[in-house]
């Protein structure tokens, strides 16, 4: 069993992505980023590491645009093994100011990308026989809060994708795990929903007292794609310090 595998990140031009795509090259696998930002940063990131990688500029909820980031990703690397859907959006919104255009954007990138982005690999991670596909959903799916309904629902909604899909793609050898991160400190986390105390109130119900980082979902995402976890499906891993046991 070869252990360099092609890998896809999307949103991975900073935060959560950046450290997944640069994580996995560490592992050998070559890695692709979809983002619709410039990613020399993780290019950079990733070079400095001795790792390859390439960037792709795709916005992930257009569908003919993500069936081409596909064939280019195969162009250059051969094949398809490791699909981490992680672009999303969090927006901190009162349910009642709400707008049919915020709920529709916060679905289309946070539950339709992923759709598009795992339907458009998948015949290649069939035809290896083997696949990871990792979905980021959010410890929010367990806690619920209240400026983050569109949100919840969508990261919700991945969970029920991630064991549906399971389930579809099971018997080919492809596994398909959610992993949900606690509060991290990202630059959109800091500016949104660690802003204003946030991060203080978050720390206060963990069970682990600090701030998450990035790099704390990083040996997570290494175990829904090592090689032996294989038996390993349709789960949803809770990384966020113990605020919700799950
Ligand atoms: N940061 C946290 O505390 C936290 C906690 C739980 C879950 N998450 C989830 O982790 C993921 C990453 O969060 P983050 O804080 O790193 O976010 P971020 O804003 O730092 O990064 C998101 C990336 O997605 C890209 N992106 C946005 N729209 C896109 C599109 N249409 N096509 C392609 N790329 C697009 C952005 O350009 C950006 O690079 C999200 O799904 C988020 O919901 C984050």
């Amino acid at each position: 069993m070869p252990s360099s595998r092609v890998a896809v990140v999307t949103g991975a031009a900073r935060g959560l992505g950046q450290e997944f795509a640069v994580a996995l090259a560490g592992l050998g696998h070559r890695v692709a980023g979809w983002d619709v930002e410039n990613q020399a940063e993780t290019s950079a990131r990733v070079v400095a590491a001795g790792g390859e990688f390439l960037p792709v500029t795709v916005d992930v909820t257009h569908p003919v645009a993500v069936e081409a980031a596909v064939e280019q990703v195969v162009a250059s690397f051969g094949g398809l093994h490791i699909v981490v859907n992680n672009a999303g959006i969090y927006p901190p919104i009162a349910f009642e100011e709400t707008t049919v255009d915020d709920w529709r954007d916060v679905m289309r990138l946070n539950l339709e990308g992923p759709f598009l982005v795992t339907r458009a690999a998948l015949p290649h991670l069939r035809a290896a026989g083997w696949g990871r596909i990792v979905n980021i959903v959010s410890a929010v799916v367990f806690l619920g809060p209240p400026e983050l309904v569109a949100y919840t629902t969508s990261k919700a909604g991945l969970v029920g994708f991630t064991r549906a899909l399971a389930n579809a793609v099971g018997p080919d050898g492809i596994t398909v795990n959610a992993i949900a991160p606690g509060l991290v400190t990202t630059a959109t986390a800091t500016r949104t929903t660690g802003a204003g105390g946030g991060f203080e109130r978050v720390r206060a119900s963990q069970a682990v007292p600090r701030t998450g980082s990035p790099a704390d979902l990083v040996s997570t995402l290494r175990y829904v794609c090592d090689e032996g976890s294989g038996f390993l499906t349709g789960q949803t891993l809770n990384v966020d310090g113990g605020s919700a046991f799950r």
